[in-house]
């Protein structure tokens, strides 16, 4: 069970410059809605926010960074894809930051429908990805992740913090008393990651591709936008599930129903 403590989020990774943090869960188990997690990342005093969420969570994220820097200092907004729990509230986060976007370019044309956004302030990220270089000579790369689930879908790999965050890659859905904020019994956080995987993920073809990319970039921690926290040996178990597992397409005479 997740502690009082928790629930407000913890430094996932700090030095002098640079700071990836964990801006803690809005809820404990509430039926009916998907459990939300959002990061902050922090270099030399400026921020880059990562899939802030929808409207009705917008308060609490605002409580939650505030803690960390001034909402004036947040440059980047990242989306790792179009959904509305990713990015639905993007007018509010324009109408009180400065911040610029970084979506797929897929996606550029459909978030307005959000809200009123100034198209200048959607960067449209390529298919094969891209980087953004922070104050202190840190790199943040745009990893693609197509079809993981979206069609136009990317990872944030933070090459200082050794952290890649996935979106809904990983993403567990919690029943009631099931929360935690790490994935350390593996076995356990499976049951809860597989059904969302099964279904969402395109096929298994993708998810190998996706799993030999990541397994390069040898990460410290997977933080996906929902569920738990992948640390230590949790994060190569998780790569050898997803790799193995069959999903989507793979799936699609159990969809159907043939
Ligand atoms: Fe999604
Ligand atoms: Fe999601």
């Amino acid at each position: 069970m997740i502690s009082d403590q928790d629930i407000i989020g913890k430094v996932l990774y700090e030095d002098a410059d640079h700071k990836f943090i964990w801006l803690g869960t809005e809820q404990r188990y509430r039926k009916g809605l998907i459990q939300t997690m959002q990061y902050l990342i922090i270099d030399r005093g400026r921020g880059i926010l990562l899939d802030p969420g929808g409207v009705h969570l917008f308060s609490r994220v605002v409580a939650a960074l505030s803690r960390y820097i001034s909402i004036d200092k947040i440059d980047y907004i990242f989306f790792s894809h179009q959904d509305p729990d990713v990015s639905s509230g993007i007018a509010l986060w324009l109408g009180v930051t400065k911040a610029k976007v970084y979506v797929s370019k897929l996606w550029t044309r459909f978030l307005p429908h959000f809200g009123i956004v100034d198209p200048e302030r959607v960067l449209g990220i390529e298919d094969k990805g891209g980087s953004l270089s922070l104050p202190s000579g840190a790199e943040l790369r745009f990893v693609p992740a197509h079809f993981m689930h979206s069609c136009g879908q990317f990872n944030l790999w933070d090459s200082r913090a050794k952290i890649l965050f996935t979106g809904d890659i990983g993403a567990a859905v919690f029943g009631e008393g099931d929360e935690t904020v790490f994935a350390d019994d593996f076995d356990q956080h499976m049951k809860l990651v597989e059904g969302f995987h099964a279904r969402y993920i395109a096929n298994n073809a993708v998810a190998r591709k996706w799993c030999g990319m990541v397994e390069r970039l040898n990460p410290d921690m997977i933080a996906p936008q929902h569920g738990a926290i992948y640390r230590g040996k949790s994060v190569k178990q998780f790569l050898a599930w997803l790799s193995n597992l069959r999903c989507g397409t793979d799936l699609v005479d159990q969809i159907y129903g043939s």
